[in-house]
């Protein structure tokens, strides 16, 4: 080949990766996209052990900003620079280098046990898959606060004729969400119950015996086991199964808070701390008088009193806009707001940046509380049917959830009610005056639930207050359900 001859046709494969590569590496955004990629044939399971592993080494702050926690430029990890030459990846904006990782013979003496050699044989890998992230470069070198905002997943080529480049057919980029949901399967603490947990929550249809056997394999490991578990068995029952809780009549402690349709599973869990960036910091909205919401906060450091703070209400965890902002001067504390309580409700800090010079607004968020959930329904003892307290604009309220095999439960209920009682130790007769409801005046409720239950709802004109519960009387002084207390 001539010399003119090569050039031309080095410049025309590179104007064609140029052209059509970058832009058409896929996104996965959850764990059902992850579903759709072809583990176990085209791509090693192996890069799931590793992707698992690198999603709970890094921090992921409220921002989304990933917090690295290593230097990839002393090559921690079998990490080292990526060049891009073949523009697999999108051109770097100025400042930013890509960096890959999870060569096993290089970071043998850094990569832990399990994903040099996973447990379960059939994850061991052949060493080609790879972790890519783009980084912020500082002109400072290492700051140990280096920051990542781009991940992928990628391997080398299995043919060893294409050297060691990366095959961009079989590259994906994985977004913060995803890390998020691979995050609350983290090997970190001891897990027996949250596998359940996990199974409910990202409706998993494996069963108890199956759970036990992960158990064995996977030990301490168990919730990265379930995690492959879904992502390679449960590949074709996306979306089209019964509800897993009602399946499986064990009481859905939540069901009735989450709407379907919210992709991001970071709510579901009481597991998924909050803590992350927040540091020690707590934050809590509570029920203050008339059934108005309170915020509480506690363990805010010092500097960044100084930088400016404030607390502030949203209306949920998905909200953007402000509700309700405080700036705080203490490092705790508490204010009642003038916003009526409502399920979802969430309280985060935020630094503080001026407008106008004078009007001090939210700026960059530092952490967020958990929001604010109804108390778990109860059964109504001896009935296929429950009832739970719930708060809606600051008033009490009740909701009858009733098997839909029980079908005679309006006779049966003929001369039942609920009554609503500012706490537990008041008797049956002390209800509030006229806080109370025939349980056959309910009204049907328009709350996502699933196919064996109707749900009726009463809403009394009670302020919802700490202590305040709800009572299933079936007549006289029968009362066969009390809701836990309002806290
Ligand atoms: C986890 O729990 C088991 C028993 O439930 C216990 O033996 C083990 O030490 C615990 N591990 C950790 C890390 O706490
Ligand atoms: C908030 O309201 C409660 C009553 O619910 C009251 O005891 C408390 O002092 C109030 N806090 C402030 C800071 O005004
Ligand atoms: C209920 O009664 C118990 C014992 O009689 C008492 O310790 C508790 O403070 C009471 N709770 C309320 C909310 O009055």
């Amino acid at each position: 080949m001539t010399m003119s001859g090569g050039l031309a046709l080095c410049c025309a494969a590179l104007l064609l990766s140029i052209t059509s590569a970058a832009c058409a590496i896929p996104r996965l955004n959850s764990i059902n996209d992850l579903k759709k990629v072809n583990f176990g044939q085209a791509v090693p399971k192996h890069s799931l052990v590793l992707l698992h592993w690198f999603a709970n080494i890094i921090d992921i702050d409220n921002n989304d900003v990933i917090r690295l926690n290593f230097d990839p430029n002393l090559g921690t990890y079998g990490s080292h620079h990526y060049g891009n030459y073949e523009r697999m990846l999108n051109p770097l904006p100025p400042g930013y280098r890509y960096y890959t990782l999870g060569n096993v013979n290089q970071g043998q003496s850094d990569l832990p046990d399990y994903v040099l050699n996973p447990p379960d044989g059939a994850f061991r890998g052949r060493n080609r898959d790879r972790i890519i992230f783009r980084m912020r470069e500082h002109d400072t070198g290492w700051q140990n606060d280096e920051t990542a905002d781009e991940v992928y997943i990628t391997q080398h080529y299995e043919n060893s004729y294409e050297g060691t480049r990366y095959d961009p057919a079989h590259t994906y980029q994985i977004t913060i969400n995803l890390l998020r949901e691979i995050r609350q399967f983290s090997a970190e603490d001891n897990q027996s119950n949250s596998l359940t947990e996990l199974r409910e929550a990202f409706g998993s249809n494996i069963d108890d015996s199956q759970l036990r056997s992960l158990k064995i394999t996977w030990r301490e490991l168990a919730c990265l086991g379930l995690l492959l578990y879904m992502v390679l068995e449960e590949k074709y029952q996306r979306h089209n199964k019964p509800p897993p809780a009602a399946k499986r009549n064990v009481q859905p402690h939540c069901v009735v808070d989450i709407p379907e349709n919210r992709e991001n599973h970071r709510d579901v869990l009481k597991s998924w701390r909050q803590s992350h960036g927040g540091g020690g910091i707590q934050l809590e909205v509570t029920t203050e008088s008339k059934g108005k919401a309170g915020i509480l906060w506690r363990g805010v450091p010092k500097h960044r009193l100084k930088e400016g703070a404030m607390v502030v209400l949203y209306k949920d965890n998905n909200a953007q806009e402000a509700m309700y902002s405080h700036v705080i001067t203490s490092d705790s504390g508490q204010v009642n707001t003038s916003v009526a309580l409502n399920v979802g409700l969430q309280a985060r800090l935020h630094k503080t940046k001026r407008k106008f010079c004078f009007w001090t607004v939210p700026a960059e968020e530092i952490c967020r509380g958990e929001e604010i959930r109804n108390p778990e329904k109860v059964r109504i003892h001896g009935y296929d049917a429950s009832l739970q307290l719930f708060v809606k604009d600051g008033k009490a309220c009740a909701r009858l959830f009733v098997n839909r095999a029980f079908e005679n439960w309006k006779t049966e209920f003929k001369t039942s009610w609920v009554g609503f009682y500012a706490n537990s130790n008041k008797s049956t007769e002390e209800y509030d005056w006229w806080q109370w409801q025939w349980a056959t005046k309910f009204k049907p409720a328009s709350i996502p639930h699933d196919h064996y239950h109707d749900v009726y709802e009463y809403h009394s004109s009670m302020p919802i207050a700490p202590e305040v519960q709800a009572r299933f009387i079936l007549r006289d002084e029968i009362v066969l359900a009390q809701t836990p207390s309002w806290s």
